[in-house]
């Protein structure tokens, strides 16, 4: 099976990377063509000139890209070609686009796949993703193989649409709760805990230690918000959620409260920067002791 992989950004580039050392990867693509030349020239694998180019090569296609409108595009340009073949969709987007895509693709004798990951680009690297795959059952075993060289766990999580709303359930809950973690850790430093003590707590004794708080507490400390998830996608991921709840009739009060601040981060110039950096909007917003 020949694979290709369009999108080379934070993920995609060391998804790709992991994907040619274990011999799994043939062409690559992606939108700005030097990131494409630069990934072709550093690990010897073949660069499509565009989507329609790279379709006639593989049978299997992995996207890794930014939002729906970039995967819209992209399916629309592969429909020409998808006969027989399969689209695996690594992007977060909103899991009724996803589902629209796929009928068209199926439409045109394609099949595809919603595979949005869990974990960081850190964890891309360590092959310690969680992947979670929604689509016919009958194709899983052989995505579960590919995958397994990028991730450590690939579950089958239903139908087309699923593993995307399974991926809205845990980026709810995280956008929730490092929104709650910067206005925790302003509490503690302005009434005069020492940053690092607090950042400290939080990431190993507090009762709702995470990975998540194991991460971030020391970027509110030292304030260095180099992005791991980009401000930007986590408000992008708030919005499917928020439009998503509007469809099923659910009240998401949490995660409405946290796309605001989201929001604000990104009016303040940190639309690139970790969505940590929301402790920014805490931090301008409070009287008192500022930045010891
Ligand atoms: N970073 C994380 O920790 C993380 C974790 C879990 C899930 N995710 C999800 O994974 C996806 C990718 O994240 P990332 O951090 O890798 O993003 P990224 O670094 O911003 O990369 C985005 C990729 O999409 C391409 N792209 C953007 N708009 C496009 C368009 N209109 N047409 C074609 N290509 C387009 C970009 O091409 P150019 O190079 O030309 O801009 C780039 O290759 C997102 O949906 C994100 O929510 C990310």
């Amino acid at each position: 099976m020949r694979v290709g992989l369009i999108g080379l950004g934070v993920m995609g580039w060391r998804i790709g990377v992991n994907l040619k050392n274990a011999g799994k990867l043939d062409v690559v693509y992606n939108r700005t063509q030097s990131k494409a030349e630069e990934f072709s020239r550093k690990f010897g694998v073949m660069k499509a000139s565009s989507v329609q180019d790279l379709s006639k090569e593989v049978d299997l296609i992995l996207l890794m890209l930014s939002d729906d409108q970039a995967v819209r595009d992209t399916v629309n340009l592969l429909l020409e070609n998808v006969k027989g073949k399969t689209v695996v969709d690594m992007s977060t987007i909103s899991p009724s686009l996803s589902v629209e895509l796929a009928k068209e693709v199926e439409k045109r004798g394609g099949t595809m796949y919603d595979a949005p990951v869990v974990g960081t680009s850190i964890m891309v690297e360590q092959k310690r993703l969680n992947v979670l795959v929604g689509g016919p059952e009958h194709g899983f075993q052989e995505i579960k193989s590919l995958l397994l060289n990028t991730a450590s766990t690939v579950l089958y999580m239903g139908r087309n649409g699923m593993g995307l709303y399974a991926k809205l359930v845990n980026n709810l809950l995280i956008g929730a709760y490092v929104a709650s973690m910067a206005e925790a850790f302003n509490l503690g430093v302005r009434s005069g805990l020492d940053p690092k003590q607090v950042s400290e707590f939080l990431a190993k004794y507090s009762s709702a230690r995470s990975p998540t708080s194991e991460l971030k507490a020391d970027m509110m400390a030292t304030r260095d918000y180099s992005t791991q998830f980009a401000t930007k996608h986590m408000r992008k991921d708030l919005e499917i959620i928020e439009r998503e709840a509007q469809k099923l009739g659910v009240i998401n009060p949490m995660s409405s409260l946290a796309l605001q601040l989201y929001r604000m981060a990104e009016a303040m110039g940190l639309s690139e920067k970790d969505y940590a950096s929301v402790l920014e909007i805490y931090s301008m917003s409070s009287r008192g002791k500022v930045d010891s």
